[in-house]
């Protein structure tokens, strides 16, 4: 098993050295309305943000808040000098374009690495802020010895937060990479010759054993909240084919926030000028 909570131990424990290097790290968060899961996230980015000595901002809005309420909010936190990096959990409330919230942070301060600047950097194989949950698979990957070089990867889901960066971070390891959804037409098959797998769907127990490679790694990032608990997209008995695979919970959740810490250290670092950075 790989064990998410002590790598993202080790990382948030780098994150503190980094943050008392630097003497100040700022990091906004901004949470809309009451989806319980969402406060869930949110407590524990916040509750890791202050144990690293990261000077954390906790905005929540009733879920009746105006867009441009929210608008301003980011404009006001985009100009604030004493805030490196802005959050916006997500999802927002029905009546909140997503779109146009997330394109309104600025890019250097987009700790999560949604807007199209930093997806485009991505793309382009010059990440500055990369989504922190594919970029903890990769953390879990390296320290496990997994290098993605030459292997056949499966990502299974195509969403913007983890499937499709998940898919370029792997690219640019020089992974061969497929991407997997709901209209492929045999996922089984794909799955089957993967090296590396990675299953952020939300569909539980999708990913049985006689579907995995032998030796194979295997990342569940998909969570569903049932009635028998949490339960991943893997079917927990695929430990008995794989090589490596991530617990759930325990595993990809664990790196996410530990990632997105690291993401507060490298928009302070790039706000003071001690990071280089082409087209920001
Ligand atoms: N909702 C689900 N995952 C995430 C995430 O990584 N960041 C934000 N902002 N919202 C999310």
């Amino acid at each position: 098993m790989m064990d998410g909570k002590a790598l993202a131990a080790r990382v948030r424990a780098d994150v503190a050295r980094d943050v008392a290097e630097l003497g100040h790290v700022g990091l906004a968060t901004i949470l809309v309305g009451d989806d319980p899961a969402s406060h869930v996230y949110i407590e524990g980015k916040h509750k890791a943000a202050t144990e690293a000595g990261i000077d954390a901002r906790d905005v929540r809005l009733p879920a009746d808040t105006p867009e441009a309420d929210v608008l301003g909010l980011v404009e006001q936190l985009n100009g604030d000098d004493e805030v490196d990096g802005i959050l916006v959990q997500l999802p927002l409330p029905e009546h909140i374009d997503e779109t146009a919230v997330t394109y309104a942070v600025a890019p250097s301060k987009d700790v999560d690495g949604f807007h199209p600047v930093n997806a485009g950097h991505l793309y382009l194989g010059t990440p500055l802020h990369v989504p922190a949950t594919p970029a903890g698979c990769m953390e879990l990957l390296a320290a496990y010895g997994v290098d993605p070089s030459g292997k056949d990867a499966v990502v299974i889901g195509r969403s913007e937060i983890v499937g499709r960066p998940m898919a370029m971070l792997l690219v640019q390891a020089h992974a061969t990479v497929t991407v997997c959804h709901s209209r492929t037409a045999d996922l089984a098959g794909h799955v089957r010759r993967a090296d590396i797998v990675v299953a952020a769907v939300g569909r539980p127990g999708l990913v049985t054993p006689d579907w995995v490679k032998p030796g194979a790694a295997v990342l569940d990032v998909g969570l569903t909240r049932t009635e028998e608990g949490i339960r991943g997209d893997v079917d927990p008995e695929v430990a008995s084919v794989a090589g490596l695979l991530t617990p759930m919970p325990g595993g990809t959740g664990p790196m996410t926030i530990a990632m997105l810490l690291r993401s507060a250290v490298k928009a302070a670092r790039f706000r003071r000028g001690l990071l280089a950075y082409p087209g920001l």
